[in-house]
């Protein structure tokens, strides 16, 4: 059996949380619906956090609402803490998933709460979703970098990842939020971490600011991940982050992987078509340049 990497596909929350212009509630359903067409096994569909601090997804409930929900595919949602979580609950979610970070600065400017103090909001969202048997996702920011903080030490890292993991989050996501990483840098982040969390229950998150993302991706596949979070059409950013550009785009991810002989699942045709209807909805050229490459001439 080929060796296979499981694309978790942010495009709906990461790559539409920092569009300033309001993206309507039935465009937002037929990217999930047409995403939920390419094979794709993870889509994060959007987020339940304040619609005061990140307006673009306000509308999160309609959209679980509307969305095709097709057997296999899991739709987790952001949640902050636990009035997320019952909102999440309330729409209909089955898979949620925490954020913290490994700054203290980032997290204050993020989520209004240090690093112990979200680690305590999530205790009681862990405990109500394994009572519900939701599963829940864990991610830490700045792995690699702090745009408050600058350089953060991997010891942090590896703490906030364990604590998570260990809080009950099946798999934990380690985000490159700002994108300043290089592959020495994430494989030996990696390496830390995997002492620390199973290299089975992590996934890497890069954001693509300097380019370096696939590189980045590579290095933690050669170091044993198997989950890559990517969006389409490299959309994505935090609000909260200066200076974050879009995520890795998945179609780029998924044609590296496809060239290495890994297993998605994927169609990366549908994907990468998906891909430039999304930037055309958003009034630019995709992100990805397999995309473009596979697009009509
Ligand atoms: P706060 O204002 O500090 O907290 O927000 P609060 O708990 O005092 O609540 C204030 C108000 O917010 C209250 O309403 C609450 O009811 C309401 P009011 O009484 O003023 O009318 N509230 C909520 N409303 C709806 N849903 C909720 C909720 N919680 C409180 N869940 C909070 C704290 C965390 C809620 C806020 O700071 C927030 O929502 N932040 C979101 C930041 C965010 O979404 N950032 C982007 C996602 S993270 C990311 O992109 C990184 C990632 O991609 C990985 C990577 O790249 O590194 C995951
Ligand atoms: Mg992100």
């Amino acid at each position: 059996m080929a060796d296979s990497v499981r694309l978790v596909e942010v495009a709906p929350r990461d790559g539409l949380q920092n569009e300033t212009r309001q993206v309507a509630t039935a465009d937002k359903i037929a990217l999930v619906d047409r995403l939920s067409r390419t094979g794709l096994r993870s889509i994060e569909a959007t987020s339940f956090v304040s619609p005061r601090w990140v307006p673009q997804l306000a509308d999160a409930a309609a959209v679980m609402a509307g969305i095709e929900r097709a057997p296999g595919i899991a739709y987790p949602v952001l949640v902050p803490n636990e009035q997320g979580y019952r909102r999440a609950r309330a729409a209909g979610a089955t898979e949620v998933a925490v954020f913290t970070a490994a700054s203290e600065a980032f997290n204050r400017a993020n989520i209004h709460a240090g690093i112990d103090e979200s680690i305590e909001r999530f205790r009681p969202v862990l405990a109500l979703a394994a009572a519900d048997g939701v599963r829940v996702r864990g991610y830490v920011s700045t792995v690699l970098g702090c745009p408050y903080q600058g350089e953060v030490p991997i010891a942090d890292v590896v703490r906030v990842a364990g604590r998570l993991h260990a809080l009950g989050c099946y798999e934990v996501s380690l985000g490159d939020t700002i994108g300043v990483g290089t592959p020495g840098k994430a494989r030996a982040m990696l390496r830390a971490v995997a002492q620390e969390v199973p290299v089975q229950a992590l996934a890497v998150h890069f954001h693509d600011t300097y380019g370096q993302a696939l590189a980045n991706i590579l290095a933690c596949l050669e170091a044993g991940v198997r989950v890559v979070d990517a969006a389409v059409a490299g959309t994505g950013g935090c609000p909260y982050a200066k200076g974050a550009s879009g995520n890795v785009a998945s179609e780029d991810v998924v044609y590296m992987l496809h060239g290495m002989g890994m297993d998605t699942g994927i169609d990366l045709g549908a994907l990468a078509a998906t891909g430039r209807w999304l930037a055309a909805l958003l009034g630019r050229d995709t992100g990805s340049r397999a995309g473009k490459a596979l697009g009509p001439a």
